[in-house]
C-alpha cells in the first residue's frame, strides 16, 4: 500500500496511532528519539498481528537527522502518503517568569521547528506538482494552544499555537498540490508525557473539571488521526478536531 510516518511513535499517541494505521493496511515508519527498546516494541507488535513496519531514530528538531530519515524512507518499495506530526516535549512546571531562553528553544525547536521541517520533507515527496502521489498529514497540536496551559508550561502552549498556525498556513499552500493538512488538539490523555511536567497523576487530579468528568486514552487519539488520514476524510483540509472531552 504506502507508508505512514509517525513520529514520536515509541509510546503514547504516537504508538497508538502506529499501531492503528498498521491495522488499517499502512507500512509504519516508527520514529523515536531515545527509547529503540520501546520502538523495536512497537514495530514487532504490529508485525505479530500481520502488519508491517520498521523503526527509525531522528531526533525532529536537527535538520540532517529529519533529512536522513525521510532519505531511509525513500529506500524503501512504497511511497510515503501519509505523515503524523506527533513527536512533542515539555519540561517541568513553571511559570513564565522562571523560563529561561535555553528551555524555550528547546520547546520550540522540537515542536515547532521540528513539525515544520518534517511537513517540508513530506510536501517534496507527496506534492503531485513534484510527481507525488500525493498525502495526507495531521499535526498533533494540543487545547493548550487554546488554553494556554497558565503555571504549568505557557511555553509548551505557545509551541502548539504555532503547530496551529502552520497547520493552516500549509494546508492552503499545499492544497492544489493533493496534499491534505490537518490538526489535532487533544486535552488530557493518559501518558507518559505528564510524568515530563513533574507531574504523573496530572489528567486524574484534574477530570472532575472537565465536561465529560475522564481523561481521554491514546487510542481515542488514534482513531481521529487515522481518520483524517483516510480517504473518508477527503475533502476535509486545515481544520481542527478537539479530542479534550468537551474543554
Ligand atoms: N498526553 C496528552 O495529554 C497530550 C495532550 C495534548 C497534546 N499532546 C501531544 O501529543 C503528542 C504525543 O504526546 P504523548 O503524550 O504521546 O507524549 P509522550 O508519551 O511523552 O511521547 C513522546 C514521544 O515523542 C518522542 N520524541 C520526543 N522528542 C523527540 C524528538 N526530538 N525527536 C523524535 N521523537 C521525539 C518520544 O521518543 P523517545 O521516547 O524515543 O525519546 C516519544 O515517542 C505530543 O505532540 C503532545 O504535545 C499530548
Amino acid at each position: 500500500m504506502a507508508i505512514a510516518l509517525v513520529t514520536g511513535a515509541s509510546r503514547g499517541i504516537g504508538r497508538a496511532t502506529a499501531l492503528l494505521l498498521a491495522q488499517e493496511g499502512y507500512t509504519v515508519a516508527v520514529n523515536y528519539h531515545h527509547n529503540m527498546r520501546a520502538a523495536t516494541e512497537v514495530v514487532e507488535a504490529i508485525q505479530a498481528a500481520g502488519g508491517k513496519a520498521f523503526s527509525l531514530r531522528a531526533d525532529i528538531s536537527d535538520e540532517s537527522q529529519v533529512v536522513a530519515m525521510f532519505e531511509a524512507i525513500d529506500r524503501e518499495a512504497e511511497p510515503l502518503t501519509a505523515l503524523v506530526n506527533n513527536a512533542g516535549i515539555l519540561f517541568e512546571q513553571s511559570t513564565v517568569e522562571n523560563l529561561t531562553a535555553e528551555r524555550i528553544n528547546r520547546v520550540l525547536a522540537t515542536n515547532v521547528t521540528g513539525y515544520f521541517l518534517c511537513c517540508r520533507e513530506a510536501v517534496k515527496r507527496m506534492s503531485v506538482k513534484r510527481g507525488g502521489a500525493g498525502g495526507a498529514i495531521v499535526n498533533v497540536s494540543s487545547a493548550a494552544a487554546r488554553l494556554g496551559s497558565p503555571g504549568e508550561y505557557v511555553d509548551y502552549a505557545a509551541s502548539k499555537g504555532a503547530v496551529d498556525t502552520l497547520t493552516t498556513g500549509l494546508s492552503l499552500e499545499v492544497a492544489a498540490q493533493g496534499i491534505r493538512v490537518n490538526g489535532i488538539r487533544p486535552g488530557f490523555i493518559y501518558t507518559d508525557m505528564h510524568a515530563s511536567g513533574g507531574e504523573p497523576g496530572r489528567v486524574d487530579r484534574v477530570k472532575s473539571l472537565l465536561p465529560m468528568q475522564r481523561g481521554g486514552q491514546p487510542e481515542e487519539v488514534a482513531q481521529a488521526i487515522v481518520w483524517l488520514l483516510s480517504d473518508k476524510a477527503s475533502y476535509v483540509t486545515g481544520s481542527f478536531l478537539e479530542l479534550a472531552g468537551g474543554k
